[in-house]
Parts: C-alpha cells; structure tokens; sequence
C-alpha cells in the first residue's frame, strides 16, 4: 500500500495530487511551509524541505514509502535571488534523496521543466536528448537535479522518476512566479471583462499541459514498470503549443470582452530560451503518454 508525501503541497501541483490521492483512497501526508488557509482531507504537517531531520521524522512517523518532492521556486521569481533559488531547490531535492535512501522510500517523483532547455536545444521542435544549455537558475537547478537522478539511480537504486513539465494550465490551485502564468492571468481578466497587459510579446510560443492532463500522466507514468522506462533521467511531455496572440483570439471567440496589451519584460527573454514545441515521443512509446486536453478542450473546462 503506497503511503505518499508530498512537499511543497500547497503549490500548483501539489493541491491537485492531493485531491487525486484522497478520491482514490491513498494514504497523503501534505506539507509544506505554510499551514492551509481551508482544512485539507488529508494529513498535514508544516515542514520546512531545507530541514532533513523533520523530513525524516516525519518519514518515520507516518510510514511514508513514496515521495511526491514538489517544492521549487519557479524561473520568473527564481531570478529575483538566483542564490536562494538555487539553495531551495538543490538544497531540499539533496535532503529527499538522503532521507529516501535511509528510509528505503520505494519510488520519487520530482518535476523537472522545459527550463531545462536553451537557444541550443533545438527550440522549433526539442526532441528528448538535445543539448541543453539553461538560460535561468530555475532550469539550471532543474538539469542538475536531473543529472543527479540519473547518478543516485545508479549508485544507490533508488527509483527516482521525473517528467519535463510544460506550463501547467489550472485555475482552482494558482501558479506563482513562472514564465508561462500568463496563461491564467489572461484568462481570468478575459473572462471578467477586463484587460490584460501581457508580459509576453504576442508571438512567444510555448507548450502548455491541463492540470488533468498533468496529474493523469504522472500517475500513469509513477506506475510504470520501472523495466518499460529508457529514458533514466526525465522524459519530456507536452500537451499543446500557442502563443499570447493564439490565446487571446480563442477567448475573443468565445465572447470574452476584455483587450491584451502587450509590455514583454525580462520574461520574455526567458520564454525565447525555452522550446515553441515539445517531442514526447519517447513517453508515448514507453509509457502510454497521451494529452486529452488541447486549447479548446481546456477552455471548455474552464468556461464551464
Ligand atoms: N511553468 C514553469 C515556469 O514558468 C515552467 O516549468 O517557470
């Protein structure tokens, strides 16, 4: 019976996996920095990812054998202080692989990026094994700690599995700090009315995965025979590309009121380091990979 923590639960990814978990009956433990505003369905604890010994305690303490390590300060906020950023994120990655091989945690999900990638990575279409030159702290930290699964796989078999998000499209639970935020932002001015300065030029075009689609793809892919799995460190995945533009004639179609101005700033300059499209096939050929969610399919959960 797996027994799951998740760190930086209240984040993005981590309130969906929790929902997830609780509706299909699996034991969660949430923590994270910050207690809850509403009561969760679940075990919590406040935890600090920088503190190992409360990471084991709480390890021991509730018989956690799978780790969901979601803790991370995005690329946008990420360079605000590219030290704290690089400490938080390597820092606690370094604390869950130790307490992992201490506490013989079966398996660990860790979220890598498509900050990984860079202007030399092939950005028009970036298949699975490019060369990968980061252009951010945010997707730095992210290569390191995918070359740092590959090499405690080995040495220690442990079973550490990542994936390569795309922007994460969800509106219950909010990103915050990342270059692809945009996305809900404009959405939710749209949706009101209201106009949206975008801080992107209107032609960036990045790939985007529905939070369903995010979700569904990690458990399916977390629950793969480890054997089906070639790629050892992080296997890209996609949903669809578009850009500011793309998504503001969408929203108009479907009625919106509401204008884009566009002001790019430093973000901008970050979304051209980053790919206009993602080859998955690899995580389609091992694992079964399939995005049910492209943009019309999105906004209709949206607009619902
Ligand atoms: N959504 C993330 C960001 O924009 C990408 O991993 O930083």
């Amino acid at each position: 019976m797996e027994r799951i923590l998740i760190t930086g639960a209240l984040g993005q990814l981590g309130q969906e996996f929790i929902k997830y978990f609780i509706k299909n009956n699996i034991y969660v433990l949430a923590s994270d920095i910050r207690s809850p505003k509403n009561k969760l369905n679940c075990d919590f604890e406040v935890a600090n990812a920088m503190d190992i010994e409360r990471l084991d305690n709480l390890v021991k303490k509730y018989k956690i054998n799978t780790i969901y390590h979601l803790v991370a300060i995005l690329s946008a906020k990420g360079e605000e202080n590219p030290f704290n950023s690089w400490k938080l994120n390597m820092e606690s990655f370094q604390n869950i692989i130790e307490i992992s091989i201490t506490n013989k945690i079966n398996k660990i999900f860790w979220p890598s990026s498509i900050a990984v990638f860079g202007t030399k990575s092939g950005l028009e279409n970036v298949n699975q094994d490019p060369v990968l030159n980061p252009s951010t702290i945010y997707g730095i930290s992210k290569l390191s700690g995918e070359k740092l699964i590959s090499y405690y796989n080995n040495k220690f078999d442990l079973d550490i599995r990542s994936l390569r998000y795309p922007g994460i499209i969800s509106f219950e639970s909010k990103p915050g700090g990342g270059t692809t935020d945009y996305v809900m932002e404009m959405i939710e001015s749209l949706k009101k009315g209201e106009n949206y300065t975008c801080f992107l030029n209107k032609n960036s075009r990045l790939p985007m995965l529905y939070i369903n689609d995010a979700v569904m793809g990690t458990i399916k892919y977390m629950s793969t025979d480890k054997i089906k799995l070639s790629v050892k460190d992080s296997y890209n995945i996609t949903g669809f590309s578009i850009t500011p533009l793309e998504l503001f004639e969408k929203l108009k179609e479907i009625g919106c009121k509401g204008n884009v101005i566009y002001k790019p700033d430093f973000r901008n300059k970050i979304a051209k380091t980053w790919p206009k499209k993602i080859d998955d096939s690899f995580a389609k050929r091992d694992w079964k990979w399939k995005a049910d969610y492209g943009l019309n399919e999105t906004l209709k959960e949206t607009f619902k």
